[in-house]
């Protein structure tokens, strides 16, 4: 028997960094959503007690490793139990590309073994066994609409936000998160998001509001490493984006936008500068995002 879950991609639509802490980890104030870019995580039930993955994309570990790989790993360890899966990820989102990519496999193969092996786990359990897999893994357990707080794992739940397009743009190179955060100095920090309005803006549904109120702290510090995010922003101002910014510690970039044909207008336009462009739906709550049949071979 097999079972399947999506791992959707996530977006910031802000980032603030309060202060750093003693334990090496940056305060943080977010708000973070979903969007309909996924992969799929597909999980095989094996007669033995191992742990095997496989993955379709090269770009990404396919042994300890893999985040998904110590997610299976570390809920063996608190369980207790003695099962053994084999996981196959089909990779759609992008690879270091501030997307949360590796987090969300992680956090749908929580899910998914939570069912698989029937351990009536709460996602608020889930959550606290994917924080110490990494920092964005609690947010991606949920996969819904969220202020995140503390090093990200500290979530309270937004509704969605209003309905629009979101085309994001993964310039050529990833970027390391460790690498940007080490690279930002708080106390020069020009202009921080106002994450109250964007909450705001989110409750009352008020799409222009959200698209004025879009700022990441970390956005200037990865420019000065990839010139190419400042460009891609350039350029879907240019093609008629209403909003623009860069996902967490980057590189991509996301426009939103409320028509499909402007999507599709900004994908076109892109296309000569990026070769990674993709224009999706936005999410935000994870009912309509999850596979959760089972089925038999
Ligand atoms: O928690 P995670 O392993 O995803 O974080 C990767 C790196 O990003 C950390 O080692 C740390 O350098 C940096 N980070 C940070 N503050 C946070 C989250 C991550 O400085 N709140």
């Amino acid at each position: 028997m097999y079972i399947s879950e999506k791992a959707p991609a996530k977006i910031n639509l802000t980032l603030d960094a309060l202060y750093k802490r003693t334990d090496g980890y940056h305060e943080l104030e977010m708000v973070m959503t979903t969007v309909d870019l996924a992969d799929r995580i597909d999980m095989f039930e094996l007669p033995g007690p191992a742990i095997s993955l496989e993955s379709s994309s090269g770009l990404v570990p396919q042994d300890e490793r893999n985040l998904a790989y110590r997610a299976a790993a570390l809920l063996k360890e608190k369980t207790g139990i003695k099962r053994g899966v084999h996981i196959r990820i089909h990779k759609q989102i992008p690879v270091a590309a501030g997307l949360a990519g590796g987090s969300s496999d992680a956090a749908a193969t929580l899910r998914g073994l939570n069912r698989l092996w029937k351990l009536h786990l709460s996602d608020a359990e889930l959550a606290g066994i994917g924080a110490e897999i990494g920092s964005d893994v609690p947010f991606c357990v949920y996969a819904n609409t969220a202020i995140a707080r503390g090093r990200g794992e500290l979530l309270t739940p937004l509704p969605p936000p209003p309905p629009c397009w979101v085309v994001l743009a993964k310039p050529a190179h990833g970027v390391s998160t460790a690498d940007v955060f080490q690279r930002l100095r708080i106390d020069q920090i020009e202009e921080h998001p106002r994450t109250k309005a964007m909450v705001e803006a989110i409750k009352n549904r008020d799409y222009p509001s959200v698209n004025r109120h879009l700022g990441n702290v970390l956005e200037s510090v990865t420019m000065k490493m990839d010139p190419e995010v400042r460009k891609i922003k350039e350029k879907m101002i240019q093609f008629g984006a209403d909003g623009v910014l860069m996902s967490g510690s980057g590189p991509t970039v996301f426009a939103l936008v409320k028509k499909e044909a402007r999507a599709r207008r900004l994908v076109n336009g892109l296309r000569g500068f990026c070769q990674q462009v993709y224009a999706v739906r936005m999410l935000g709550t994870r009912s309509e995002g999850v596979l959760d049949k089972i089925r038999t071979k």
